[in-house]
Order: structure tokens, then C-alpha cells, then sequence
């Protein structure tokens, strides 16, 4: 090499300050947890960097994640099959009050104004939720999935994808207990009767792209999300140290995963869920399969007790998850004269 000084760019051809590539968001290598010793813990250092990710960004990468590629590319595969019809044969499985699961673009649903098309299913079928917001806690209902006649794979692609991310899931919940000093176990319970759902998004490309958004600023509801997304990019996190919003790069094979706000509850706002927003572009069509990991409807959701005392207080009153879910998926549907229901509500202020 030369002399620095023969090396130096003109001012405007210096690459500009990337935050995305210069000061991203972690990325965690899983492979420790299958090559540990069964029975044996997960290594320290794993343990640690999932708690340093959780405290200082709320969202981090995974790689070597144990998901079989083949199995997240044939679901992608069948998703813009799916996608790829006229909305007249994808309105066939459409979504309704009655029946949460399956097709629903933005004109579907009254106040969301997104610049994409989804695919719903839950993880559990059937999944077991309270009748409605109000009801008391015997009244209980059950969602299903509808599943399009094409793609012929569609449903099978989804059954097995969804069980290579549970048992993903499974495993980050265990880090992040041990991580919070808990037992490994700790939060297994929970997910019994799981409430999780699988989301698949569609973002076309939008002829104005700074009039609008993929999915507007939104923090997940649940405990955990795991996503994947496809090399076009367009997912940005609010990096809590300044507030500035970080793209997030999409790299082959990983999937992205972000704290819900059930864990910022869980932990008393030791881990934060944190804001994160898409962006669309115009020339390409992105797709993202985010897999949301939520307990059972019956969770009381409630700081844990071992995570607080004298010195640090709960900063939430416990709610009912299932009532939670019931009452978002329902204003989904309906103009309500009131808010969507936050943790906010919950937060204890004195
Ligand atoms: C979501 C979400 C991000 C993405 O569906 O909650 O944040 O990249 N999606 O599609
Ligand atoms: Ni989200």
C-alpha cells in the first residue's frame, strides 16, 4: 500500500457516515447453543451478549440459528405464489371480525393505512381466546387458520416452517432468561396454549414512497418476534441511545429479532421493546415473514416477582393477555371512538 494520502476521496466521493453498516444493530452467533453439551448450560458469553443486545437495542441479529435454509426458502417461494394472484382469488381466504386469520390488504380493515398486503395464520389451530374484550373468563371462542387452494404447498410450507421457528423461539427465550438471571425454563409455561401467529407481508412497490410507510412506527405487542426478511431492506429501528432511526441490513439467512412489550413487562423495563418502522421503495417488491411469539390467552402479564423488590418496585399493574389481543385484533375492524389499548394503561405512575 501506498501513502493514506494517495488514498483519500474527494469530499463527495467518500462514502457517507452508513449508521446501518458503521454502528448497526448485534449480531449473535447461535451455533455455541447446538454444539454445548446436552443438559449442560449455554455459554457465558452467549448469555451475555444477548443481554447487552436486549439492554442497549431491544433488537438483535441471529445467525447460525439452526432454521433449515430450504425449508424458509420454500415458504418465501409459496408467498409470492400466493401473492401473485389477481386480489380476487387472494379475497377467497380473506380476513374478517369473525375470523382473524388469512388475506387482508389495508382496504380491508378500517384504520390501518399501510402500504402492504398480509397473510395471517396462527400457530395453534385452534387457538383459544377470550370471546371478546369484555367477556368474562369462561366465555372463551377459537380462531383457525383458512389456508388458499394455491399454492398447492402453501399450507405445508407453512406448517413446517412455523415448527422450525417455535423451537427457535423457544431456545431465545431461554438465553433471555438466563440472561435475566432466571432458570432456563422460566418462561416455557407460558407459551402452553400459545397465542403465536405467523404474518406474511407484502410490500409492492409504491409509485410515492415518501408519502407513505410499509407499517408505520410500532412497538410488537408480544414477547418476542422473529423475522425474516428478504435482501430488499426497508426495516428501520429507533437506536434508544439518540432516537435516530438505524436501517436495518438485510443479511442472508439471518432473521431479526426484537423484545415485545409482554418482555418489557416481564422484566420491568430491564429489556425495552423498541419503536421500528418499514419504509417502501419504488421499484421493488419486498416480503417479510415476522413470527410472533405470544403466550397463551389466560398469561396474567405482570413484572416477574423475582425481578422486583423494595429497591425496584413493579412499574406495571398486571392484565390479562387475552383480553389485550382481543381488544386490538377487534379495533383492527372497527373506527372505535377509543384508543387502541396500550401498556401504557397499565404503567404504574407515582
Ligand atoms: C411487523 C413488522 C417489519 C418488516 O410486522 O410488526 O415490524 O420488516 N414488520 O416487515
Ligand atoms: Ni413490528
Amino acid at each position: 500500500m501506498g501513502d493514506l494520502e494517495d488514498f483519500i476521496q474527494a469530499p463527495e466521493h467518500r462514502p457517507k457516515l452508513a449508521l446501518s453498516h458503521a454502528d448497526g444493530i448485534p449480531t449473535i452467533d447461535l451455533s455455541p447453543i447446538f454444539n454445548s453439551l446436552p443438559g449442560s448450560d449455554f455459554p457465558h458469553d452467549l448469555v451475555h451478549q444477548i443481554a447487552s443486545a436486549c439492554t442497549e437495542w431491544g433488537f438483535f441479529l441471529v445467525v447460525n440459528h439452526g432454521v433449515p435454509p430450504e425449508k424458509r426458502h420454500r415458504i418465501e417461494a409459496a408467498a409470492r405464489e400466493f401473492f401473485g394472484q389477481s386480489l380476487e382469488e387472494k379475497r377467497k381466504v380473506r380476513r374478517s371480525e369473525g375470523l382473524v386469520t388469512g388475506y387482508f390488504d389495508s382496504e380491508l380493515t378500517k384504520n390501518v393505512r399501510d402500504w402492504k398486503e398480509v397473510f395471517d395464520l396462527v400457530v395453534e389451530d385452534p387457538t383459544i381466546v377470550p370471546a371478546s374484550p369484555e367477556s368474562d373468563d369462561e366465555e372463551l371462542t377459537q380462531w383457525t387458520n383458512q389456508w388458499p387452494e394455491y399454492p398447492p404447498e402453501f399450507r405445508e410450507s407453512c406448517k413446517e416452517y412455523v415448527e422450525e421457528l417455535e423451537k427457535l423461539g423457544h431456545k431465545l427465550m431461554e438465553l433471555l432468561a438466563l440472561s435475566l438471571g432466571l432458570s432456563a425454563k422460566r418462561f416455557q409455561h407460558y407459551f402452553k396454549q400459545q397465542t403465536s401467529f405467523l404474518r406474511i407481508n407484502h410490500y409492492p412497490p409504491c409509485p410515492s414512497p415518501e408519502l407513505t410507510l410499509g407499517v408505520g412506527r410500532h412497538k410488537d405487542p408480544g414477547v418476542l418476534t422473529v423475522l425474516a426478511q428478504d435482501d430488499v431492506g426497508g426495516l428501520e429501528v429507533k437506536r434508544k441511545r439518540d432516537g435516530e432511526w438505524i436501517r436495518v441490513k438485510p443479511v442472508p439467512d439471518s432473521f431479526v429479532v426484537n423484545i415485545g412489550e409482554i418482555t418489557q413487562v416481564w422484566s420491568n423495563e430491564k429489556y425495552e421493546s423498541v419503536e421500528h418502522r418499514v419504509m417502501v421503495n419504488s421499484e421493488k417488491d419486498r416480503y417479510s415473514i415476522p413470527f410472533f411469539f405470544n403466550p397463551s390467552h389466560s398469561t396474567i402479564v405482570e413484572p416477574l416477582k423475582e425481578l422486583v423488590d423494595s429497591q425496584n418496585p413493579p412499574k406495571y399493574k398486571s392484565y390479562s393477555y387475552g383480553k389485550f389481543l382481543t381488544n386490538r385484533q377487534r379495533s383492527n375492524f372497527k373506527k372505535l371512538n377509543t384508543d387502541n389499548i396500550q401498556i401504557s394503561d397499565f404503567k404504574i405512575t407515582n
